[in-house]
């Protein structure tokens, strides 16, 4: 199977934040824009496996600044490491001024894809190869961030979790 490259998986969605969007506030609704991240998440989970993906974790969800209604919000996601079934796909998220054009970094996320076959099993998705630096650094976080994911799923034991370790012992 040959590697995919962040590129290759990468998707844009370009939205506004509406008025039935919004908080008592008048700023965006965290659920909102959790399900516009995972929307453009998985398609780019889809991009990089040509398979049906599904959602396995949301592991990280920052939500540094308000979103007021109005807003021109751009949502960035792409495949940042594969591993053998599952992907992590980083969403970076864009709030465009409303005068000058200028974007500013309103949010990020981590979310956890899965590639499943027609009756839901997991299979088998192509390899991601870095470019960037930083494809490069969000690489090498990215196993550490599996097993922290995996440790609090319950699915994996903190004494397995080596990568996750080496933070607290290097
Ligand atoms: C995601 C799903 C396919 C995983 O199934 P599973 O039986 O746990 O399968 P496996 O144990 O073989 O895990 C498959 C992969 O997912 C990874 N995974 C499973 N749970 C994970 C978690 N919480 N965090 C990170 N990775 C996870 C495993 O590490 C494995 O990765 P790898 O093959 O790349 O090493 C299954 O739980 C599922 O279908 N969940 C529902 C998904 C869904 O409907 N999402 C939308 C919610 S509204």
């Amino acid at each position: 199977m040959h590697a995919n490259y962040p590129r290759d998986s990468r998707t844009v969605l370009t939205d506004m934040v509406l008025p039935s969007e919004t908080n008592p506030l008048n700023n965006l609704f965290g659920g909102e824009l959790l399900a516009r991240m995972d929307r453009a998440a998985s398609i780019a989970a889809r991009r990089h496996s040509r398979r049906i993906t599904v959602t396995a974790s949301v592991n990280h969800v920052a939500f540094n600044q308000s979103v007021p209604v109005g807003s021109v919000l751009t949502v960035e996601a792409a495949v940042s490491r594969a591993f053998k079934t599952s992907m992590e796909v980083y969403i970076d998220v864009w709030m465009e001024d409303r005068f000058t054009g200028e974007k500013s970094k309103a949010n990020e996320a981590i979310y956890t894809f899965v590639a499943v076959d027609d009756t839901g099993r997991p299979t088998v998705v192509p390899p991601l190869q870095p470019e960037t630096e930083l494809e490069q650094e969000r690489f090498e976080g990215a196993l550490r961030r599996k097993q922290l994911s995996l440790v609090l799923a319950g699915k994996m034991k903190p004494h397995d979790a080596t990568e996750l370790k080496a933070l607290f012992t290097e």
